[in-house]
């Protein structure tokens, strides 16, 4: 069986940044790692599959269509240059859109038209911000918009005729993709007469009463109407008749109408405008979800998006799309500067010793499945393989749900992947449609990248010549490539140690200057009679904090179990006030059974609305993990849920590990832990505080994470290396309610071993465990 091969290239952008809008006081530089995503796609076809006659040829990616976007100053007609004549756009708005509506169209696509664009609304309009508006005498914003629509039409007419090719009836509602509305124009004769939009025949309850003859439609307006120089010229003599003779109470209809009528054309008749032209009839929620969608990709205007922040979102969306077309240029061309050394066979050029060549000498490499070779036999990458599920040799889990964000990822690569294959559909008169993902195969890089190998159903359908649906089946290898590092410079939110240190009259913590520019931690610790660990976190606390004199404070809140609980915890937290007086620590005792809650909301009540407090430190903690709350938690933005390690039991932890080392053997990450939080008061307050009808131990924290998931503050999740969970055993109360209980047996029985030692166990001792 012959196999053609081809290959295609392609490459996107993940953009991750976190911006924070804080007072610039000491800038630090942070890394903010920027994923290039470099995408080669090989499919072999089998003969026997493809349609007689198909032949694919080899081609790399797309031609240029770069645009480089300016801030347009306004426009002097006088000097427009020849890229500045092609399109004049008018936007039908009401007063009442004027500083909402109208604002964000202009601040975003309106900003890169090949043109001029002018907004046109009532005769008593007044706008607030700088917009270029045209107030039409005798126009009011009563609904339809009829004269509006006309009078607009002769006003370009009557001012622009000469000076543009297109123009472009729009609503203020609509987003439009100015770089590839160009591209189309300029693929058509502006010189003959054309109307051109979504030709639409009215729905249902409208038949038979827009007075349209069978076989005759118009453009819709939502989505806007292109109409040329040739048509303008010829509709405007006959405004006034049209504006008198009215059918029906829709504007788009009459415009349609008095065009067919005096210019003798019907709205392009074509089945690609419903998609150009993109009109999502889904009700109030559109363009307010996923955007990554061929709907979304392939239009060239976008209607209707009713609040104007998710036009601001759409605008944001195609830029993320244009640098990642950018980047993917760029990967284009480390390929070449990789290939030409190759071609030149100088090792030492001026390229090759700068540092910018050792992004090339990783970017540049080309699409190959065994570009980067394994050192060793642990380097080697080891495939996961999914159909239904996923299957990994190296997951605890050896077969599982493939997980939300696989899914997506695979999900957005197919999608690319169609894009790529589908993008000379036209030329070769033929779509190709994804059906369905047989099996597949991935591997993931950290250093470098992800690797796919995909066998894909899809389904071949030629439209041209001798039409033709066939089922085919090919074989996708895709690689997405990681880039360098982008640095960006943000606000430090605490003080290093370095800049501590630099300051030598600090010798107590009120008579320093530096420490009182740090943000003071207070520490809130539910307290329930178990006075061991008690006492070891004090111990940690005074040789983290206390002994390198940091900014914070301990509030003990406790429910005594018995009279010996509470003196033990008083005499200890007495003698660490008495070697450190400067500080506060607090005990606060309750009485009633315990309530996790209860005692959280008792300690935050301490505090004022801007304190940060850090809840519920039960654990070993290091240094670190106070920067990392400073810089974690921001006021009426974020909240920081750290992820903490949890130590096995030491009967199944190998003898030789260290304590604090962190390794599959030793203990695993809390994913599913949400007790140790540490958030602004005020913010606890915003988000609706703890729920104290919640009694013992579980339950609020989720209650609390899921309150602030919620709310309008985001979570910031992450593992926190210095956050260690030593091993205690846990007791479960029968008295629990059953979803409590069952909670607590599960985090009894998932911190006993790792699921390694714990199956050696039973190997080494099967009489033990088995009957
Ligand atoms: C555009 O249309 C005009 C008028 O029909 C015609 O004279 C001209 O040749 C056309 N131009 C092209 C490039 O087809
Ligand atoms: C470039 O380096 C390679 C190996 O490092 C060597 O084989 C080759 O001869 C060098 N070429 C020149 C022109 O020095
Ligand atoms: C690159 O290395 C060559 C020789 O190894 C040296 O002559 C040249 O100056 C270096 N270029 C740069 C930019 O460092
Ligand atoms: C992925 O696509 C399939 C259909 O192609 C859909 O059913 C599923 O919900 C999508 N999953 C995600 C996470 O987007
Ligand atoms: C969050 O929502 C509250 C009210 O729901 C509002 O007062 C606050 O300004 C919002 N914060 C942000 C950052 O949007």
């Amino acid at each position: 069986m012959q196999v053609t091969m081809r290959t295609l290239i392609r490459s996107w952008v993940f953009g991750l940044s976190r911006q924070l809008s804080l007072k610039r006081k000491n800038p630090v530089l942070s890394l903010i790692a920027g994923v290039l995503v470099g995408f080669f796609l090989t499919l072999y076809f089998h003969n026997a599959l493809l349609p007689k006659g198909t032949t694919f040829s080899c081609f790399i990616h797309k031609q240029g269509n770069l645009v480089v976007y300016k801030r347009a100053p306004p426009v002097d007609l006088t000097t427009l240059t020849e890229d500045k004549r092609l399109l004049f756009v008018g936007v039908m708005t009401a007063e009442k859109f004027l500083d909402s509506r109208a604002v964000a169209v202009y601040e975003t696509w309106g900003k890169t038209i090949p043109g001029k664009i002018v907004f046109f609304s009532s005769s008593n309009s007044k706008a607030s911000s700088q917009l270029p508006l045209v107030t039409l005498p005798g126009v009011d914003d009563s609904y339809p918009p009829q004269k509006k629509s006309f009078l607009m039409l002769k006003y370009m007419h009557d001012h622009f005729l000469d000076k543009f090719e297109w123009f472009m009836r729009a609503d203020d509602d609509v987003y439009v993709r100015t770089d590839k509305l160009e591209k189309f124009l300029r693929s058509i004769n502006s010189s003959k007469a054309q109307f051109i939009g979504q030709a639409g025949l009215g729905n249902k309850e409208e038949f038979g009463q827009l007075s349209l003859d069978d076989g005759e439609n118009f453009c819709m307006g939502g989505p806007g109407m292109l109409m040329s120089r040739e048509t303008l010229r010829l509709l405007a003599p006959h405004i006034r008749y049209c504006l008198k003779h009215l059918y029906s109470t829709h504007e788009d209809v009459e415009v349609g109408r008095c065009i067919r009528r005096f210019v003798g054309i019907p709205c392009t008749w074509s089945y690609e405008m419903q998609n150009i032209f993109y009109q999502n009839f889904a009700g109030e929620e559109t363009f307010m979800g996923r955007l990554k969608m061929k709907e979304v990709h392939r239009a060239i205007t976008l209607h209707p998006i009713k609040q104007p922040a998710y036009l601001y979102r759409l605008h944001s969306y195609f830029l993320h799309l244009q640098s990642q077309e950018l980047r993917y240029r760029t990967l284009l061309l480390h390929r070449d500067i990789l290939n030409m050394n190759m071609l030149l066979e100088t090792n030492d050029s001026l390229t090759l010793n700068d540092t910018g060549f050792c992004h090339t000498k990783q970017l540049g490499v080309n699409p190959h499945l065994n570009r980067y070779h394994p050192k060793s036999r642990e380097d080697i990458l080891v495939w996961d393989f999914f159909s239904k599920h996923m299957y990994s040799a190296n997951n605890p889990n050896p077969k599982r749900r493939i997980e939300a964000y696989t899914q997506t990822a695979i999900n957005d690569t197919v999608m690319e992947m169609m894009e790529m294959i589908n993008k000379f559909s036209k030329q070769r008169g033929r779509v190709i449609e994804f059906q369905d993902i047989l099996y597949g195969y991935q591997r993931v890089n950290p250093l470098y990248g992800v690797d796919y190998i995909l066998d894909l159903m899809m389904k071949y359908k030629k439209y041209r010549g001798r039409k033709m649906t066939v089922p085919v089946r090919r074989h996708a290898y895709l690689q997405q490539t990681f880039s360098q590092p982008e640095i960006r410079e943000i606000a430090s939110l605490y003080i290093t140690d370095e800049m501590r240190n630099e300051d030598p009259s600090e010798s107590d913590i009120s008579s320093t200057n530096l420490l009182n520019k740090v943000t003071e931690i207070n520490f809130i610790l539910p307290l329930a009679g178990r006075t061991p660990i008690f006492q070891r976190f004090l111990s940690n606390f005074e040789e983290v904090c206390l002994q390198n004199r940091e900014r914070v404070t301990l509030a003990v809140v406790l429910f005594s179990m018995s009279d010996g609980d509470s003196v033990d915890a008083k005499t200890a937290l007495q003698g660490l006030q008495i070697r450190y007086p400067k500080y506060s620590l607090r005990l606060l005792e309750s009485s009633g059974s315990f309530s996790r809650a209860m005692a959280l909301e008792i300690g935050a009540k301490l505090f004022p609305s801007d304190a940060l407090l850090f809840i519920d430190v039960d654990m070993f903690f290091d240094r670190n993990v106070l920067k990392r709350v400073r810089l974690n938690t921001v006021q009426g933005k974020q909240v920081y849920f750290p992820i903490v390690f949890s130590q096995y039991s030491p009967q199944f932890v190998p003898k030789d590990s260290k304590p604090s080392f962190i390794h599959d053997e030793t203990g695993y990450w809390r994913q599913f832990g949400y007790g140790i939080v540490s958030l602004y008061n005020s913010d606890l307050y915003a988000v609706g505080g703890l729920d104290t009808t919640i009694h013992g131990w579980g339950k609020e924290d989720v209650d609390l994470y899921s309150k602030v998931v919620h709310s309008n503050i985001s979570v910031f999740r992450a593992a926190d290396p210095g956050l260690i969970h030593i091993f205690h055993d846990i007791q479960c109360d029968s008295q629990l309610q059953v979803t409590q209980f069952q909670m607590c047996i599960g985090s009894k029985l998932s911190s006993l071993g790792s699921q390694g030692s714990l199956a050696q166990k039973i190997f080494n001792n099967p009489e033990q465990f088995l009957d």
